[in-house]
């Protein structure tokens, strides 16, 4: 099975979707692969790398030409699928909820189209779960982030002029990116406080060492892993909750999100207003509307004395890492639903259920 690999077009985007190591894999589990010029430079893989692993090099339109299926990370343009052949496989983020022109116009084309973000949250689908590989790295650049708009650090220091007191974070969203935030602002020293809508986060916040910020209220089930919108009795039990961490706060890191809807306002002005003057949001909501009522996509903002960084992209900061854990989830997902003969087409089964979302020129999940 022959698979093109695209080079990224969107703005400040620096991953590619297959590294030479995983490629070298497939090609040794029969699959053939060739991937776009310079796909890999800005995640510092150099087209000599590609090509010593036996991956070819070539211009967009040979490879869309050339391949059964082709893949990237973020949503194909409108432009790319033109470029497109009825029949072919297409692999990447394709966020289905929210792109209708996009899925419609694939399934326009006739191509089969299955998004990387749609993987179902269960045990055997964990290897392939991009948005976990990839909220992980962006909980770790969060605190970083942090730490290098505040004006203090992390750790307790005794020194001979005098004890710096550790910095007091506090995370929103005990997920897979609040998780690792956790760890990272543990493990540069913090005091770490954090809440989640789900109870059960309580125990894993706990675990590396977070106090947790109780709600006084049951909270919410998830639903296949993901929470969902909560009561404006619950927002207020919440705000009551967080306040007194708030106002102690130097850094606070939001991540709570509610998929194919806006992120849920966690933070709101008057809340921002009661902050320390010094003190840092890092708001990794912000391109699904933020998680605190000033953020700005792609801005770092002063209000009240108090910075607010909107933070999109966090994965594309770390493009090595990124890419080599989306290349594992791609490449075992795509070994999940074929081999190197061809698609298996289990149409029931629940990952390929998931994630298929055009098919023989239907649109199957929207
Ligand atoms: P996410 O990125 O959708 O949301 C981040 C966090 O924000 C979640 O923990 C959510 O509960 C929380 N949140 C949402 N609304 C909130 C509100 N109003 N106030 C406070 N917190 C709020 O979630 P993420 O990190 O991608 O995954 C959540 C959980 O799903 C994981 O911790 C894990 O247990 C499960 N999961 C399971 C997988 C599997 O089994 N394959 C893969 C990925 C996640």
């Amino acid at each position: 099975m022959k698979i093109g690999i695209l080079k990224e077009t969107k703005a400040n985007e620096n991953r590619v979707a297959i590294t030479p190591q995983v490629a070298s894999q497939l090609i040794k589990s029969g699959f053939e692969v060739q991937i776009e010029t310079g796909a890999g430079l800005a995640s510092a893989f150099e087209d000599k790398v590609y090509e010593a692993a036996g991956i070819k090099t070539a211009d967009k339109a040979t490879i869309m030409s050339w391949a059964q299926v082709v893949a990237k990370v973020n949503p194909f343009t409108l432009d790319e699928v033109g470029m497109m052949k009825q029949g072919q496989i297409c692999f990447s983020l394709m966020f289905h909820l929210v792109n209708t022109e996009l899925v419609n116009a694939l399934a326009a084309k006739g191509v089969s189209a299955f998004s990387m973000d749609a993987i179902p949250r269960i045990s055997r689908a964990q290897s392939m779960d991009v948005l976990s590989s990839q909220s992980n790295l962006a909980g770790y650049k969060a605190v970083l982030l942090g730490a290098m708009h505040l004006t203090k650090i992390f750790p307790l220091m005794m020194t001979a002029a005098g004890t710096i007191t550790p910095s007091k974070v506090v995370i929103f969203g005990v997920g897979v990116a609040g998780l690792q935030a956790i760890a990272t602002a543990k493990r540069l020293g913090a005091v770490v406080e954090a809440t989640d809508v789900r109870t059960e986060t309580k125990e894993q916040a706990m675990s590396l060492g977070a106090k947790f910020i109780e709600v006084k209220d049951d909270g919410v089930k998830a639903e296949g892993g993901y929470a969902k919108d909560v009561s404006e009795e619950y927002q207020r039990k919440q705000k009551e909750a967080v306040e007194a961490s708030l106002k102690q706060a130097d850094l606070v890191i939001t991540t709570a999100l509610i998929p194919g809807k806006k992120a849920p306002l966690l933070i709101s002005e008057d809340q921002v207003k009661m902050m320390k003057y010094g003190s840092v949001i890092v708001d990794m909501a912000a391109e699904q509307g933020g998680n605190c009522a000033l953020t700005q996509a792609d801005q770092v903002i002063e209000k009240y004395g108090v910075k607010i960084v909107g933070v999109t992209n966090l994965p594309s900061t770390m493009a090595t890492n990124a890419s080599e854990l989306y290349a594992k989830n791609l490449s075992t997902f795509l070994q999940h639903l074929a081999t190197k003969d061809g698609f298996k087409w289990e149409l029931e089964e629940e990952i390929t259920k998931g994630t298929l979302i055009t098919h023989d020129g239907k649109v199957l999940r929207s």
